[in-house]
């Protein structure tokens, strides 16, 4: 993708997330969600080695709490803390994501 075209991905941000998360970084996570959680989630995060991620396993748990899980991991379990590759609000937004359900 040329210069150009990246100028234009950033300068046509959806409004949804007050530019907060740039379009090509929300690509990235989203890959991150697939193939690194996806590894021990499952590709389609119905669940594996780790719990399912999908709408209804969440729903009973707090966005605040589950952010937590993404960054800090939890210690004694197979998930690993994940602070060094995503910020507090990338990980917000991808517990927004897993709100959402697998697109
Ligand atoms: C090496 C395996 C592994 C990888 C990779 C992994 N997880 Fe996990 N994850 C787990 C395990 C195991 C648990 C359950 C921990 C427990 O027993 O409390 C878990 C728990 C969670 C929970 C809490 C679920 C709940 O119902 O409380 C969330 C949210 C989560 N992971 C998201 C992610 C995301 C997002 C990624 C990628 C950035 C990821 N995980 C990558 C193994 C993994």
């Amino acid at each position: 993708m040329g210069r150009a075209a990246i100028l234009l991905g950033l300068l046509s941000l959806p409004p949804v997330f007050a530019g907060e998360i740039p379009a090509e970084r929300q690509a990235e996570l989203l890959n991150l969600l697939r193939q690194d959680c996806g590894s021990c989630h499952g590709m389609t995060l119905k669940g594996g080695l780790g719990p399912p991620l999908l709408p209804e396993a969440l729903a009973g748990k707090s966005d605040d709490f589950l952010a937590d899980t993404l960054l800090n991991g939890r210690p004694g379990t197979a998930m690993p803390p994940w602070r060094g590759l995503f910020s507090p609000d990338e990980a917000a937004w991808l517990v927004k994501q897993l709100r959402k359900g697998p697109s």
